[in-house]
């Protein structure tokens, strides 16, 4: 099975977590994925495209699993659709056209982690609309004019933000239950989530940081263990936390 080259890989969603985690990431091909029969068992019948990018999120997990030095286990489906990690584990995985990650760290480490990983491109008519606010909106016309596409940044960094609330609290988020304020500077963003979802399992802010290059948006967010401990990922994860990258 393989999926569509991208350009030379110059991203590293290992490099957006902070030094506890480790991520593995897949750019492009790479003929070793593979689903173990009871993830095969738990997913159940799919089209062999989705059957590659389930196989090669969970090799992705088990490759960060390994650089832990955690044992080989299975990641089974949850009943919303999330990874169910092995007690003790925290992760997140993503996929999309020619990328696909994962990223773990101990739960004694971190609380939760979320992942996203989306086709740098901007974000098809009526979507921005869809998941913001009109002052979310305003705030992104405020950014640097240039080759980057804001919303779909800002669409990621909501996707990192709902894993990892999902992780802490498993319920819903809507889109525009955050508000997402994103910083070019230094390539980290905050979600806020608003008073009515406000939740006490989870923190009412969520600091996460993104990437921009080859084609791909990636963003990270992690949630640190006890109260207001946020860890600035971005300060302290580099692209040695990647095991593993295929061109
Ligand atoms: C679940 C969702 C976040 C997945 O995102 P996506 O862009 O479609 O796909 P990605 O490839 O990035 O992520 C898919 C992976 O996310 C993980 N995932 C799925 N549901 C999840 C959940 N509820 N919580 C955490 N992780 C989840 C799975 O590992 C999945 O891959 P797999 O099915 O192969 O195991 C998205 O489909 C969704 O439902 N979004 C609506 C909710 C939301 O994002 N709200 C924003 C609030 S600000």
């Amino acid at each position: 099975m393989s999926v569509p080259s991208v350009p030379q890989p110059v991203v590293s969603m290992g490099g957006l977590l902070p030094a506890v985690a480790r991520a593995a990431q897949i750019v492009g091909r790479d003929d070793d994925v593979r689903a173990l029969p009871e993830e095969v068992r738990a997913l159940g019948r799919v089209p062999q495209a989705r059957m590659w990018e389930f196989a090669a999120g969970r090799t992705c997990a088990r490759r960060a699993m390994r650089a832990l030095e955690l044992p080989e286990s299975a990641i089974l489906v949850g009943a919303h659709r999330e990874p169910v990690w092995p007690r003790g584990i925290v992760g997140s995985i993503t996929h999309c056209p020619g990328y696909c990650a994962a990223a773990v760290a101990l739960e004694q480490d971190l609380a939760a982690v979320g992942i996203d990983g989306e086709p740098h491109e901007g974000l098809p008519t009526g979507v921005l609309e869809a998941i913001t606010d009109p002052a979310e909106r305003a705030a992104l016309e405020d950014l640097p004019s240039g080759p980057v596409c804001w919303d779909r940044v800002l669409f990621s960094a909501k996707e990192s933000v709902y894993k990892a609330w999902f992780s802490l609290t498993r319920a819903w988020l809507d889109f525009t239950d955050v508000f997402v304020t994103v910083h070019p500077s230094d390539g980290s963003f905050q979600g806020h989530l608003l008073e009515r979802v406000v939740d006490e399992r989870a923190p009412a802010g969520f600091d996460g940081c993104f990437v921009v290059g080859a084609g791909l948006v990636l963003t990270a967010v992690t949630v640190a263990c006890g109260p207001g401990r946020s860890p600035r990922a971005w300060e302290t994860g580099d692209s040695r936390n990647d095991t593993a990258l295929t061109v």
